[in-house]
């Protein structure tokens, strides 16, 4: 059993998080939208100041809310990789400070494993080996996971992750920032064989393509030429575009996920990152995995975008291991999810000095 206290701050949503196993007992999160909506996407600066404004507030609701008491907690996990630097140093620097005033050890976490054992707090039965269709601003990959801390990358993109790609294409049509939301939105009246749009597919030199690699560059400029076309036309038919953007999208996704999984003999998929939240990603990718006899999770909505709930969920499983991070330990604005092991070097014991105060 632990109790874990989780920090994320990665990007621009301030989150604290207590979770008891795969129980959630509170989740705040404080998302920066609004504030970056007026710029029409992310200004670092901007979010590592708001972080720090309102991170104690967030601690204190969070503490409030799992009506705990810190000899309660276990363990304080915090996102240390990859993401924005100084948003990340904000989180850090408030965790490190519990870790030493409450005798705690402390958890290093990569982001991207919240996002894979994120609907661990949806599901008490899961556990490896799955393959995690891991799909977020930042990130497009397919991870073979055997243990926590043991990942195998299978396959990615090789330019725009899935989620920049539906921002970008929602600044195209005037659809405004986050993008993925608002195409999901408008896609849902529009037609999504409207247009046909390239799928992205890699070339392989020795011929043919790379199964389970993916492309979205080319899509987004074909959407770009599309866009000017129609609009000279006068004919642009903003939820036409974007139920097809959203098909090509997700239907590749689908497509090279199931493949890769029959490939690797892997019989459960588990789905996370912003896009996982995505009503046609979630339709596809489940019809087509019981038409092959595989399971697919999606972790609930609200746990898909950024929060901390997921980040104290990976610290559970790395707690139970007994695997601590040293108090000495620095922000990574990059870290291969196959070095996460690199985080926890000292035993959980030792990390910190019980003779301190
Ligand atoms: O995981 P996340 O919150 O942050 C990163 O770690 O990057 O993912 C954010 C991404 C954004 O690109 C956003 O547009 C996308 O997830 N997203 C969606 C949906 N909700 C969020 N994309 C498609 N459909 C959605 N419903
Ligand atoms: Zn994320």
């Amino acid at each position: 059993m632990a109790i874990i206290l989780a920090i994320e701050t990665s990007c621009d949503e301030t989150g604290v998080a207590i979770v008891k196993n795969r129980h959630i007992l509170s989740n705040i999160v404080a998302s920066q939208i609004d504030i970056h909506q007026r710029y029409g996407g992310i200004v670092p600066e901007v979010a590592s100041r708001q972080h720090l404004e309102v991170i104690n507030a967030c601690l204190e609701q969070a503490m409030e809310q799992a009506h705990l008491g810190w000899d309660e907690i276990d363990g304080i996990a915090v996102t240390v990789a990859p993401g924005l630097m100084g948003a990340l140093l904000v989180g850090l620097a408030t965790a490190k400070t519990l870790a030493m005033v409450h005798h705690k050890p402390l958890l290093g976490i990569h982001h991207l494993e919240g996002h894979i054992y994120a609907s661990y707090l949806s599901d008490p039965q899961l556990n490896p080996p799955f393959l995690c269709l891991l799909v977020s601003g930042g990130h497009t990959s397919l991870i073979s996971v055997q243990g926590c801390g043991d990942y195998q990358m299978l396959g990615g993109t090789r330019d725009d992750a899935v989620g920049e790609a539906f921002d970008k294409t929602a600044r195209l049509l005037g659809l405004g920032y986050p993008g993925g939301p608002a195409i999901d939105r408008a896609a849902k009246q529009g037609n999504p064989d409207a247009y046909q749009l390239p799928e992205g597919k890699v070339s392989h030199p020795q011929g043919g393509y790379y199964p389970y690699e993916f492309s979205f560059s080319g899509l987004k400029t074909a959407v770009s030429r599309l866009v000017n076309q129609l609009e000279s036309q006068g004919k642009l038919a903003v939820n036409d575009l974007a139920a097809s953007f959203q098909e090509t999208v997700t239907r590749s996704l689908s497509e090279r996920t199931i493949a890769c999984a029959l490939d690797h003999g892997l019989d459960t998929i588990v789905v996370g990152g912003g896009v996982a939240a995505n009503g046609s990603l979630r339709e596809k990718l489940t019809a087509k995995a019981r038409e092959n006899g595989l399971r697919v999770h999606f972790p609930a909505m609200k746990l898909c975008t950024d929060n901390a709930a997921m980040i104290a969920c990976a610290g559970v499983q790395h707690y139970l291991r007994d695997r601590v991070s040293p108090l000495s330990i620095t922000a990574t604005s990059r870290l291969p999810l196959t070095e996460v092991m690199s985080l926890y070097e000292i035993p959980k014991q030792l990390s910190i000095p019980k003779n301190m105060s």
